[in-house]
Order: C-alpha cells, then sequence, then structure tokens
C-alpha cells in the first residue's frame, strides 16, 4: 500500500508527544516528511526543543523546523502547567542530538510540499498560526495538499474557556484562515478527543513495562494524573493522536460534513466554533468534516497496541 505524504505540526505537549510516537510507530503507512513547530502549550523554544527530544530519543531523523512564536494578532498564551514547565509532564528527556532542519517553517512547509509528485497530508495539533500562514504567503501549495487532518475546535464547549477549545482560542484569526479555505479538511475536536484516550491503569502499566517508547509515555502522561492542573479522574483525553488515528483508522469514527465558523470576537465567545448539527440540513463533502463520535475501546487497543509495537522498533 503506497504510504501517505504527512507533515505533522505541533506543539508538544504530552498529547503531540503520543501522537508523534504514534505516526513513528506507523512508519511503515506513513510518510513523515517533517515536523514543523508553533507556540501554544509552551514557548517556540521549549516546542521545538521538544520535538528534537522526542524524534531524537526514536533514533529517528526527521526534518524538523521552527514555527511561529505567537499568534497572528492575539497575545501569546501557554497551557500552563497542564503540560509541566518544560512541556514533557517534567519528564526531561536528554539533549537532542538531531539538528533544527530549518528556523522557517513556513518556507519548509511551501519547499517540502511543491517538491513532492503526490499530494500532502497536514495534521496540525496546535495552534494553527503556522497553516494558516503557508496558505496566505504561498497559496500555490493549496493544490497539492491532500486534507488537514487537525486536533482543534468543538460542537459540545470548550477547555480553555466554557466555549472554546485551546488550539482555536490561541489563534482564532488563523483558525477562520484554515476553515474559510474550502480546503479538504477533517475536524478531531473535543467532540470525539475528550473520548479518545487512556485509562490511568493503562497509563500505570506502560509506566512500569519498562519499554524504551512506553516506559517515557507512560511517565510523560502519568504526569496528567498527579497535578491538580486538570480534572482527576481514571481517564486521561489524548487529544492530538485523534488526527492521526482518523488517518489509519477512519472507521472508527463518525462525521458530519458542516460548515465550521470560526468566532473571532474578544470577548467569551472568542474561537467558539460555530457548526450546524441539524441533520435534516445537509452539507455537501467540500465543508469540513466533523467528527462527531469515536469508538473509545478500538481507539484505545489500537493506539496501545501500536505503542507497544514503537517499543520494538527504537
Ligand atoms: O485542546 C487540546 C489541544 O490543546 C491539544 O492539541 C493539546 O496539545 C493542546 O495544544
Ligand atoms: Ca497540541
Amino acid at each position: 500500500m503506497k504510504k501517505r505524504n504527512i507533515i505533522i505540526d505541533c506543539d508538544p505537549g504530552i498529547d503531540d508527544t503520543v501522537a508523534l510516537s504514534f505516526a513513528i510507530a506507523n512508519e511503515d503507512k506513513l510518510n513523515i516528511l517533517g515536523i514543523t513547530t508553533v507556540a501554544g502549550n509552551q514557548t517556540i523554544e521549549k516546542v521545538t526543543l521538544n520535538a528534537l527530544r522526542i524524534v531524537s530519543y526514536y533514533k529517528r531523523n526527521i526534518k524538523i523546523a521552527m514555527g511561529q512564536g505567537r499568534p497572528l494578532i492575539r497575545e501569546k498564551s501557554s497551557g500552563g502547567s497542564i503540560h509541566g514547565e518544560d512541556g514533557l509532564g517534567d519528564c526531561s528527556l536528554p539533549e537532542p542530538a538531531l539538528k533544527l532542519y530549518s528556523d522557517n517553517a513556513i518556507t519548509f512547509l511551501r519547499d517540502t510540499i511543491m517538491a513532492q509528485d503526490e499530494k500532502v497530508t497536514l495534521v496540525p495539533v496546535g495552534p494553527l498560526t503556522n497553516i494558516a500562514l503557508l496558505i496566505k504567503v504561498f497559496p500555490e501549495v493549496k493544490e497539492k495538499i491532500e486534507l488537514i487532518s487537525l486536533m482543534g475546535g468543538s460542537t459540545i464547549g470548550g477547555n480553555r474557556t466554557p466555549y472554546a477549545e485551546y488550539n482555536v482560542w490561541a489563534d482564532p484569526e488563523a483558525a477562520r484562515i484554515v476553515f474559510d479555505s474550502r480546503l479538504p479538511i477533517v475536524m478531531s475536536g473535543l467532540t470525539v478527543t475528550l473520548s479518545a484516550g487512556l485509562y490511568k491503569d493503562d497509563v500505570e502499566i506502560l509506566s512500569r513495562g519498562g519499554g524504551k517508547a512506553t516506559g517515557l509515555l507512560g511517565r510523560m502522561l502519568d504526569y496528567y494524573f498527579r497535578g491538580d492542573h486538570v480534572k482527576k479522574g481514571t481517564f486521561t483525553p489524548i487529544h492530538d493522536a485523534c488526527a492521526l488515528m482518523y488517518l489509519l483508522y477512519p472507521q472508527i469514527f463518525e462525521f458530519r460534513h458542516t460548515e465550521v465558523l470560526v468566532d473571532c470576537s474578544e470577548g467569551l465567545n472568542r474561537g467558539n466554533t460555530a457548526v450546524d448539527m441539524r441533520d435534516w440540513v445537509k452539507y455537501d463533502t467540500t465543508y469540513p468534516k466533523v467528527l462527531t463520535k469515536v469508538d473509545t475501546e478500538k481507539f484505545r487497543e489500537i493506539l496501545l497496541n501500536d505503542l507497544y509495537k514503537l517499543d520494538g522498533m527504537v
């Protein structure tokens, strides 16, 4: 089967790290052309260092390009303590062997996409600043983009505010540019990602198992259950993994095509993604595909299986 060309745009971030790990575990199906970083969970310096650390830890030689350090217009934000001071649950990975390939993610994205014979799928799992700049500054890339499978938005209320999911809230103008681009989009919003993750027991077993990848990810994910930075519980969503899981196992999701209107106001509604969920109103397939349901048990089974597979690959 032909591999799918992908570029992952991320702000690692614990769940970003799980998503990157899941992608590398599936390198037999995915041609990872590069990883670009964007400020979000932590500063651009920290998330870029984290991307280099993670790829070096797995002894992979994937091109990494540093992206935007702040939103298009809004003030910089951060994920606060949700991902720890270092952005990786304070798991302090070794210093990277890999060097930064480019300090300009936008030109890296353009050059990489235009150099491919086949189209490229973009997998943004942080604020959409880089992607918005890419399609505005270099619109010629649009015909070479197969799909944008993004983690962001929500149809059931927010996590950063009562109405807005963090990635869209952080840079709503960028999100509006991407959703208004009419490029093929699959939106993994909180609607599905809050039900896509692992149980506390899964994480404890991972962290004690001694696997190179699963041991690290277990310790990282355990951070979510330790602090009081997120509501305590027995289940942790792994938001960003959804955007990749859809590419490999679309059958475990349900969806609806609908317009997605990003609120760019200043107030409480900032970053709200308004969608039309009236099932008697039909939208054609040129509108974004908004994921509405996920088979949680299948998601968990596939993710665990592939992360354990990664242990034997690194
Ligand atoms: O709202 C969840 C998103 O915000 C995820 O991408 C997580 O990494 C944070 O960036
Ligand atoms: Ca993220």
